[in-house]
């Protein structure tokens, strides 16, 4: 069989990781995917670095296994800490989404000093200001973790007074930065964006890594000669750890996608990770 016509695969924690898959159905509109969201085990920014390595392993094997032609990393959290291994450890190319942000920031600001938001996991690991000063070594980078966020967003909650008042809360560090750009380096921030666009303020631009991470991934698939050429093997399947149910409301009434549930499936992964912490060393 023609590898062109195989899935791409695409994971996140839940369902922030859809910003990304949205941005690589509009871009690649002939790609069929396969998206996994580990909902049974988010939020993943809470964890020690090294499960959510071992997460993220297991999910990549796992798709490997589904026959997905390449693997993207749709949580900033999982590329912040598990992408050398899974570049490592799987047959096929992974793409994470931290490069691609860091690189459209730096062409986004005309200061130089770029904000940059994130789970705990990936404010620690420093790995967006590592990125951004590998292509702007000059730039001010300005790091805060935002660990109410997520639990907002995976509960449908993207509007309304208790979120303007966490965003509010959370972004308050950044009062006196000068910051001219603010990267959400959470793939489920995108959600929230009306929100944090009203509270930074028009001076400041908001940026996703999803656009840059789809235009990365289409430049990809033609370089490796397996971008598909027709849409006849589109189709979009989406697996979770979690309920079908709440993944079918997530994908109809928040990302307004018509699923049908027969395009959902629940996957149980635990033993995968079993054997993948014996046989990899974190
Ligand atoms: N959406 C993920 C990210 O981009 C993970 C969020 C979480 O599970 O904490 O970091």
């Amino acid at each position: 069989m023609e590898k062109s016509i195989d899935p791409i695969g695409i994971f996140d924690s839940g369902i922030g990781g859809l910003t990304v898959a949205q941005a690589i159905a509009k871009a690649l509109p002939l790609e069929a995917i396969t998206y996994l969201g580990d909902r049974a085990r988010c939020p993943y920014g809470d964890r020690s670095s090294a499960e959510v390595a071992r997460f993220s392993l297991e999910i990549g094997e796992y798709l490997v296994g589904l026959g997905v032609k390449c693997l993207v990393v749709a949580c900033n959290t999982a590329t912040a800490v598990a992408l050398p291994l899974l570049r490592e450890a799987l047959p096929i190319p992974v793409v994470g989404v931290i490069e691609p942000g860091a690189r459209a920031a730096v062409q986004a600001s005309e200061t130089g000093r770029i904000g940059v938001i994130g789970t705990s996991v990936t404010i620690a690991s420093h790995a967006y200001r590592q990125s951004i000063h590998a292509i702007s070594p000059d730039a001010h980078v300005v790091e805060h973790a935002c660990p109410a966020f997520v639990p907002l967003v995976e509960a449908g909650r993207f509007n309304g007074p208790e979120v303007e008042q966490a965003v509010r809360a959370s972004l308050r560090v950044f009062e006196s930065t000068g910051i001219d750009c603010l990267v959400l380096g959470c793939t489920h921030y995108p959600l929230l964006s009306e929100v944090i666009e009203q509270v930074v303020g028009p001076s400041v631009k908001v940026i996703s890594s999803a656009d840059a991470t789809a235009a990365y991934v289409a430049n990809l698939l033609q370089e490796k000669r397996v971008a598909n050429r027709d849409a006849s093997a589109r189709r979009y399947r989406y697996l979770t750890t979690g309920d079908k149910q709440s993944m079918k409301t997530a994908l109809n009434q928040w990302f307004g996608q018509a699923v049908e549930e027969d395009a959902i499936t629940h996957v149980a992964l635990p033993e995968a990770a079993q054997r993948l912490t014996q046989s990899v060393r974190l």
